[in-house]
């Protein structure tokens, strides 16, 4: 939801005399919205209420405020008011409706309640609660789920197709069928998650670190020091809510995934971007941001480095051996008072379509001193289960723990034996060799339409990548493929959704360039991807 201006006072000639009399509070959005005559539009807040407004629906309704009024010029006709009493008036009829399927109007919330009354829903919801509305990926995926025949190419979910479910089913009846042991899977389970798939996952991560370089290494991470969580996002959160208190600082590349950094500024953190090119994060940009951290006195701020090094969302790059090495390096230097941690956030690392692997950050910190691992079943086999694990440094082991016991303590046993079950008898592998033939040719599908269409458009480039579920677009400078500019909406109408690059952009550092676009190849067909990829590159030629 956009910011909503507040606005309070008398409103102007045009309204009925009932709404020219001072009011207690009010609101006023203005914004566009895509026409989807089932779902609640939006909500609307005033001081004290909040109302959910349809349009074009019969479910009208003002919430239990009888003093609410809402005044609507609707298109191009005159202001109109609404108030609890005349809730019919919320219909708009269809021939109202443009043939477009964007809805542009501007509302106002009235809301004449006492300021002494302390029921009011708005006055109970916490700061953090309400900065959290509004997160990009609810807009978007409204956005989406409003028109079915739109090729998005905006979604983070996984290829529905090739979800596993003949091995979720064999592991499930597996782990239900072993009579008494199996009532131990629908209990509680421990704050650090089921041992035996602590130790699978622990294990499968070093011998794969170890099959990815030629160098040693002596593993001395032991089993407290891993804790599943149900996904990694769990994990990410918790993270950044041991570590920061308000106005402290994690360094991140620029752009970089953009809910963790909703993440840590709803913690009340900041993020600041670092420069990136082809092989992510660079580490001179890194150091150099440091340094100004440090002239400007907020060293001690900043609490850690979070890195996506194998394709990141949304950047799509992968952090060379060398480069990873560096990142560590730096942040061991720069831990002079306190520590910095570097968060080797690896949910894609299966996700490999070319080329060798390259070993995890904790192959150069084996008994993790600053590294934070986070991994997560999520992309290389279902989200559905939501599974995702840590390893941790072991000073954090408790404070973290302790915030994980506030929240869940312990991720749903089930879903933990069940993938415990799926890695013991040999089905993860298999499936994700297979994930990757369907995504190889996917992503081959998008860079490939890519090529064709804006090959040789001036301005236009992307990232080659060649692994994980993302491409990152940079269009010509004067296309501000935002949410509050056109392009977006031209894109829609003419059946394509991206994600605006806008929010993936950090609070500070690197300053966001609005004419960037994360695209997924995760979720719609190769020839879709083409259609899709041809529905853009029109939209971007004809704005050039
Ligand atoms: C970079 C990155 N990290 C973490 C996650 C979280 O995945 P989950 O919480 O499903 O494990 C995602 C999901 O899209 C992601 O893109």
């Amino acid at each position: 939801m956009p910011t909503v201006a507040a606005e309070s006072g008398t409103r102007g000639r045009g309204y009925p005399q009932t709404l020219q009399r001072p009011v207690i509070s009010s609101n006023k959005l203005r914004q566009q919205v895509w026409h989807n005559k089932s779902t609640p539009l939006f909500f609307a807040s005033t001081r004290h209420c909040r109302q959910e407004i349809h349009i074009g629906g019969n479910n009208k309704s003002l919430n239990d405020c009888t003093n609410c009024r809402i005044a609507y010029p609707f298109l191009r006709h005159l202001p109109r008011v609404i108030s609890s009493t005349q809730l019919d008036c919320l219909k708009i009829p269809n021939s109202e409706i443009a043939s477009s399927h964007f809805v542009s109007f501007e509302l106002t919330l009235h809301c004449r309640r006492n300021n002494s009354m302390t029921t009011s829903t708005d006055h109970s919801i916490s700061r953090r609660a309400k900065q959290a509305a509004g997160q990009p990926i609810s807009q978007l995926m409204g956005m989406a789920l409003s028109n079915p025949n739109i090729i998005s190419l905006a979604a983070g979910f996984v290829d529905n197709d090739s979800l596993p479910v003949t091995t979720t089913n064999l592991a499930t009846q597996k782990v239900l069928a072993a009579g008494e042991t199996s009532k131990a899977a629908l209990q509680y389970g421990s704050n650090n998650g089921d041992e035996q798939l602590r130790t699978l996952v622990l294990e499968q991560a070093i011998a794969m670190n170890h099959a990815a370089s030629d160098q040693a290494a002596n593993y001395q991470t032991t089993l407290e020091q891993v804790f599943i969580t149900p996904g990694s996002n769990q994990l990410l959160y918790l993270i950044a809510d041991t570590l920061l208190d308000p106005g402290d600082i994690i360094l991140c590349a620029s752009p970089s995934y953009f809910v963790f950094i909703g993440a840590v500024k709803n913690i009340g953190g900041r993020t600041i971007g670092v420069a990136t090119d082809n092989n992510g994060i660079i580490p001179r940009s890194l150091e150099e941001a440091l340094e100004q951290i440090e002239r400007d006195g907020n060293l001690s701020k900043v609490k850690a480095i979070y890195t996506v090094p194998y394709f990141d969302n949304p950047g799509g790059t992968t952090l060379t051996a060398e480069r990873g090495q560096q990142i560590l390096d730096i942040a061991r230097r720069w831990s002079r008072d306190h520590k910095i941690y570097v968060i080797s956030d690896e949910a894609y690392r299966m996700l490999r379509y070319e080329g060798p692997d390259v070993p995890s950050m904790h192959h150069w910190d084996p008994s993790l001193e600053h590294t934070i691992v986070a991994g997560t079943f999520s992309k290389s086999y279902s989200p559905g289960i939501r599974v995702g694990w840590g390893f941790l440094p072991t000073d954090l082991i408790g404070p973290l723990g302790d915030q994980k016991s506030n929240i869940d303590f312990g991720a749903p046993l089930l879903a933990q034996r069940i993938m415990a079950t799926i890695l013991e008898e040999n089905l993860w592998l298999p499936h994700v060799e297979k994930l990757r033939g369907v995504y190889r040719q996917r992503c081959h599908a998008m860079l490939g339409a890519l090529e064709t269409h804006l090959g040789d458009v001036s301005g236009c480039h992307w990232h080659k990548t060649n692994g994980g579920l993302c491409v990152w677009l940079t269009l010509p400078e004067h296309i501000d493929t935002g949410m509050q500019g056109t392009f977006i909406k031209a894109a829609v109408e003419a059946g394509v959704l991206y994600v605006p690059g806008e929010f993936c952009y950090a609070s500070g550092g690197e300053p966001a360039n609005h004419s960037t676009i994360r695209l997924t190849f995760g979720v719609q067909s190769a020839e879709r991807i083409t259609q899709g990829i041809g529905l853009l590159s029109e939209q971007i030629k004809h704005w050039q």
